[in-house]
């Protein structure tokens, strides 16, 4: 081979030999088929998977810890009982597409709410207590309030709110919410009022269950099929006795026909106000009851799917 021609080939990336001005070329064609990569998402998210190593953010362990509260973005520590916010951003992230609706029955201060329009998604928030109703709505703008956040003061379980979501959904221009939220009061862990319809002035743990379930029926119904639902819920102590309100309301889930896709621990110190004085007597109560002190939550994540048939063994 002469020297022209050593200097004008050079060897690709496939083995062959080809012009260097080709070569140029072939380069250019790669990176411009890079740009136009197309995005590859699936129906219930907004995350591209042929980009998916940029989502280093984004949690798919069961294990999850944050170091401290989201305060940003309209969020505040201003309900006893109320999620982090990273709870719903991660949650939105991994289960919402833009301008999904999520519906929350448990709506509270409206965490959800807030974090669904900072991310432009919308939200059906529902609360039993008129006075929260009325404080978190004053958190948004009244054209939030009718555009990116409905709010709804009523029981959850009833006919009566599940008729009203629809009429909102209507509004809203869809049939079903995306994406479902479920944050009950744990039992009667935290009253938050005398309501006989408050999941958490039960008499009993069956009746909380029996709420629990007609609640998440409601939430069942209203859901666009083959999308996700979260369940954050805590166990309890009563009577001496570990009572596992989450896998009791896993079960009843389950039984509506919700496939269990996730069972998340969440890391709960640090995130409460702080236990500080009582922390001494909580460890002395639980070396003298031997139980241990709860540092963990769950979050459980389901689909509203059917499962394919699995072929039984003869
Ligand atoms: C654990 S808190 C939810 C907190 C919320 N995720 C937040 O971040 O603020 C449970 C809420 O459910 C409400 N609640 C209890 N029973 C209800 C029912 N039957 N229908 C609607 N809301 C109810 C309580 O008033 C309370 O605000």
């Amino acid at each position: 081979m002469s020297l022209t021609l050593i200097i004008l080939y050079s060897k690709t990336l496939v083995g062959e030999f080809m012009p260097i001005s080709s070569k140029k070329k072939l380069n250019e064609k790669k990176a411009a088929l890079e740009v136009v990569k197309p995005i590859k998402t699936k129906p219930y998210n907004d995350i591209d998977l042929n980009n998916w190593k940029l989502y280093e953010n984004v949690k798919t362990g069961t294990w999850w810890e944050f170091s401290s509260r989201e305060k940003s973005g309209g969020h505040s520590y201003d309900y006893h009982g109320n999620y982090i916010p990273q709870i719903a951003t991660q949650l939105l992230t991994r289960y919402t597409k833009k301008n999904d609706i999520v519906l929350d029955l448990f709506f509270g201060s409206g965490t959800t709410g807030i974090e669904a329009k900072n991310m432009q998604r919308r939200c059906i928030g529902v609360e039993l207590k008129q006075d929260m109703v009325d404080y978190v709505s004053s958190k948004f703008t009244k054209k939030e309030l009718v555009v990116d956040v409905n709010i709804i003061q009523g029981d959850s379980a009833s006919l009566d709110a599940k008729e009203k979501i629809k009429a909102r959904l209507e509004i809203m221009g869809e049939k079903s919410a995306q994406f479902l939220i479920l944050h009950p009061p744990y039992d009667d862990i935290i009253k938050f009022s005398d309501k006989k319809e408050d999941l958490s002035n039960c008499a009993t743990t069956e009746e909380f269950y029996d709420l629990f379930k007609k609640v998440a029926k409601n939430g069942y119904d209203l859901l666009e099929q083959n999308r996700f639902a979260a369940l954050i819920i805590g166990d309890k102590y009563a009577n001496s006795r570990y009572v596992s309100l989450a896998f009791e309301c896993q079960k009843r889930m389950e039984e509506l026909g919700f496939v269990t896709k996730a069972v998340i621990v969440k890391n709960i110190t640090g995130n409460e106000k702080a236990k500080g004085k009582t922390a001494n007597l909580w460890r002395y109560r639980a070396l003298s009851g031997g139980f241990n002190i709860f540092e963990h939550e769950y979050i459980m994540i389901f689909q509203k799917t059917k499962l394919k048939k699995v072929k039984q063994k003869v």
